[in-house]
């Protein structure tokens, strides 16, 4: 009954290709007709089939060559088409289809959004809106002609150039767009309907001057002007670092507020959430501005790096993916704090990454087996992805990894290209080789590299002992060896660096892991060193090595390195919560280490020497980071004692951050480097504050002169976590001045989902009914459901159950109305063999409650099959 899963090795070429497609739009929400007309290209002279991919519409007619056609098979997923009878070298197809976006609520293909309607084709999208050879080695150039009310969709929009418009007499009228670029059908787009337009223009290095339109609901201009100025960064960082030009005369962005994801590259015309264009002191916090910055960034470097070369098939989605969100990365990196922005990758990876590797979904960065590409838009292909480049770029140098691009580039542009051309090129540019590095790329799981050192006093050699090993992973039962770059570093305790020496020879501070067992020996160690290792997170690893308490705050103090020191505190933490929770465990009092309280307050008392990193190094691990230490999680007593350092901290150091927070003035609000360092660390003070008897006062006093809503939302955000007095009132005042705003009232509904309060799950349920809540909005699913399920850890693993059932009666509906949705959503579900066996019941009993639902998508199936195995 269900669709059959697709491996890697089957691909085949196309047997035909399509070159042009002329698409005829007739809107309407109720009845949109479209029409068709695609000009195919026989590529194997033998094959007398073509299967054209579609589903999920209603389908009207094909006529062959301006003739009825009748020999076809039609079945839930695709038409056959018998051409034996005819010779199909070259042919036409002329096919009509009535789409209804209006009730199109899986938000794929064509859809209503607000009052407007827009398309999301990749990765199957397009197959929703005709039938076609919906793959995205099939590249073809677009024509797009749309016929709508004038007065509902006064904008008319496709990818590429506007070539011509005329009015009809009834009301309506017509634009036609033309893409010169040959494209894959997920790179189409067509959006309709009323909005604001800012209007801006870049001149590129070569001089033509590209028109930037910005597109938002009406109203929202004063909220859009972020965007375009990050749009306008972007495009002269490409030109500056990768020497990439825009190509087209026009760039558009369109906000939209009903969207699966954050933001998508379409040729010309990039579809957004609106969470990642709208942005304004009052509405958007520090964080907010620098992800609009980051995707409006992402997606406009897709234009090299997916668009004009874009990937042969879907198993190669990290082609793009991951060298696009490390293209993304580096620019926040050169336009902001490169430490900052390093820091912030690694924890993401550390948690929600490693712990995709442990889960029943684990797949390589490159999947071997896919049932549906949409569950394979993942931290794995995005995040790991972007590591597996950094690695490169590490073995590689800055100049050397350009001229790989350049190679890459210049190779495949305007085709479909796989993972082994990208790393071929960059091979050849180089001359690094890189055969045993690509093994990063078909294996999967988080490898774990124990280090063990010793010391001659005497020779003053040093030695590091590296082992490495990847543990089995749900896909993947064999696990072999890895090139894995390990940047390390030497310190004497007075914190100098040595210089790495082998028999009189400078070497390099990456070292070539790339055997089992591997020594690596450093002449002219004078003292006894403390090694510094896996520096900036040189590798996607896990590390053991036996740091003692004193070494990490060696390294605190004195490593040169801010991602060093950042970590060293990471594990000083580690080290504290592993202790407190088997005390807690076994019922004993839970202590704070003087040692450590001591070692931040000297980190706090010179916050001016590095107000952002010190902010990053004294922020406690989220009770999610802390769960990844673990096989087995304790969802209670990792917030036990998340709890009790939180307010151990605060109360340790209580006048200090009071201090600190009462040294920090910041007047007007203004969006730049220091303003942002400065309203963090006042912000963190705020958050231990809270824990204090200072706390309800200063939170309240805090809410209330907020001149901006990065004050604003870490006042509420202490309130509700210290669950202090002044909580519901300020709750209910931002409220009942945001109510209107659902993207506002997401900041709100995040609160109320992670309040560590007894009845929080009931709260929940409750607002499900707010009025600014909506089922088919996935901003507000995420705001309120997500929240719950994944970052109230303690809620939502109650013993009784009660977080699994409340779940699984949301995925039950949301298969019906939005699967791609519900397959994000069911992720902390599958991951039961994490959690004791008394809980694993609870959820497995809840797996198969699932399993039951009638027509369950292949979205869903997939995850629980994978589950369930
Ligand atoms: N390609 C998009 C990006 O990386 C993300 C994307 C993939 C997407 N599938 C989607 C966005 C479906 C929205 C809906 O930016
Ligand atoms: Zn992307």
């Amino acid at each position: 009954m269900h669709a059959k899963a697709k491996y890697r090795k089957d691909y085949k070429n196309p047997d035909f290709t399509v070159t042009d497609i002329y698409l005829d739009f007739q809107l309407d929400p109720y009845k949109t007709v479209v029409t068709a007309k695609t000009q195919f290209t026989r590529l194997n002279a033998e094959s007398t089939t073509l299967c054209l991919d579609g589903h999920s519409f209603q389908f009207v007619s094909i006529k062959l060559n301006g003739e009825d056609f009748t020999s076809y098979k039609q079945d839930s997923e695709s038409l056959t088409l018998d051409l034996s009878n005819t010779n199909p070298d070259q042919f036409e197809l002329e096919i009509v289809t009535n789409l209804v976006p209006a009730e199109n609520t899986s938000l794929q293909g064509l859809y209503q959004s607000g009052d407007g309607i827009c398309t999301q084709c990749e990765a199957e999208g397009f197959r929703q809106i005709t039938y076609m050879l919906d793959r995205p080695d099939v590249l073809a150039r677009y024509t797009t002609k749309i016929t709508a009310d004038k007065t509902k969709y006064p904008f008319l929009l496709s990818n590429g150039n506007r070539i011509a418009s005329s009015d009809l007499d009834d009301k309506r009228y017509w634009v036609e767009w033309q893409d010169p670029f040959p494209k894959p059908s997920y790179l189409f787009a067509l959006v309709a309907g009323d909005f604001d337009l800012l209007e801006d223009h870049f001149i590129t290095k070569s001089g033509r001057n590209v028109k930037l339109e910005l597109y938002v609901d009406r109203g929202n201009l004063n909220r859009a002007t972020w965007a375009m100025q990050s749009l306008k960064t972007a495009m002269k960082w490409d030109e500056e670092r990768f020497d990439l030009e825009y190509d087209l005369d026009i760039y558009m962005i369109v906000a939209v507020d009903f969207f699966n994801m954050g933001a998508m590259e379409n040729k010309g015309l990039n579809v957004f959430n609106s969470k990642y264009v709208l942005a304004n002191p009052e509405t958007a916090t520090d964080a907010d501005y620098l992800a609009i910055e980051s995707v409006i960034g992402h997606e406009y470097f897709h234009n090299w790096t997916g668009n004009r070369v874009t990937c042969r098939d879907w198993f190669q989605l990290s082609l793009k993916e991951g060298l696009t969100v490390f293209r993304d990365q580096e620019f926040s990196s050169d336009v902001g704090s490169r430490a900052i922005n390093r820091i912030k990758n690694v924890k993401l990876l550390r948690t929600a990454q490693f712990a995709e590797d442990a889960s029943p979904m684990s797949h390589p960065i490159r999947p071997e087996k896919v049932l549906e590409m949409n569950n394979f838009y993942t931290m794995t292909v995005y995040e790991k992805g972007a590591e597996v480049i950094r690695m490169i770029h590490t073995l590689l140098g800055e100049k050397r990894f350009q001229q790989g691009m350049k190679l890459y580039i210049e190779r495949n542009d305007g085709k479909a290209a796989t993972c082994d051309d990208f790393v071929q090129a960059m091979q050849d540019a180089s001359g690094v080789d890189l055969k045993l590095f690509s093994r990063w790329y078909s294996q999967s799981g988080t490898p774990e590299l124990t280090i063990t050192d010793s010391y001659d006093d005497k020779k003053h050699i040093y030695k590091l002992f590296v082992s490495q090993m990847t543990p089995q992973t749900a896909d993947q039962m064999d696990k072999a060896n890895l090139h894995i770059p390990l940047k390390i570093a030497l310190y004497d305790i007075k914190g100098m660096p040595f210089t790495l020496l082998n028999g009189g020879q400078a070497v390099s501070d990456v070292l070539d892991v790339v055997l089992k067992d591997q020594v690596f020996e450093f002449h002219g160690v004078t003292s006894k060193p403390v090694p510094a290792l896996l520096c900036d997170f040189s590798a996607p690893v896990k590390l053991d090595y036996d740091y003692s308490r004193e070494q990490l705050i060696t390294l605190l103090k004195f490593a040169h390195n801010e991602f060093v020191r950042w970590d060293a505190m990471q594990m000083l933490f580690a080290q504290e919560l592993r202790r407190n929770l088997t005390a807690y465990q076994q019922n004993m009092e839970l202590t704070f280490s003087p040692e450590l309280l001591n070692a931040l307050k000297q980190v706090l008392e010179n916050y001016q020497s590095n107000i952002e990193l010190t902010t990053l190094i004294l922020t406690l691990p989220k009770e999610t980071e802390f769960a990844e230490l673990f096989k087995i999680i304790d969802p209670e007593g990792i917030a036990v004692v998340c709890d009790f350092m939180q307010r151990s901290i605060a109360e340790g150091l209580q006048e200090l951050w009071l201090k600190t927070y009462h040294e920090i003035h910041l007047d007007e609000y203004r969006i730049n480097m220091q303003d942002i360092a400065l309203r963090g660390m006042r912000n963190l003070c705020l958050q231990y504050l809270a824990f204090t008897d200072y706390g309800n006062t200063l939170v309240h006093k805090h809410y209330t002169y907020a001149n901006n809503m990065t004050d604003t939302l870490s006042a509420l955000n202490a309130a509700t976590k210290a669950q202090l007095t002044c909580r519901d009132n300020i709750m209910k005042d931002f409220e009942e001045k945001w109510q209107h705003d659902g993207l506002v009232m997401d900041k709100w509904f995040n609160l109320q989902a992670t309040r560590p309060d007894e009845n929080v799950l009931l709260l929940v349920q409750q607002l499900m009914e707010h009025p600014s809540f909506n089922f088919n909005n996935p901003n507000r699913l995420r705001a309120l459901v997500s929240s719950f399920v994944n970052q109230n850890v303690r809620a939502f693993h109650a013993n009784n159950g009660s977080g699994y059932r409340f779940l699984t009666d949301i995925l039950i509906r949301l298969n019906e109305s939005n699967p791609q949705v519900a397959a994000r959503l069911i992720e902390p579900l599958i991951r039961f063999a994490r959690y004791d066996s008394q809980r694993q019941t609870l959820m497995k009993r809840a797996l198969e409650r699932l399993n039951e639902v009638e027509n369950l998508s292949k979205d869903l199936f997939e995850k629980i099959e994978k589950a369930l195995q």
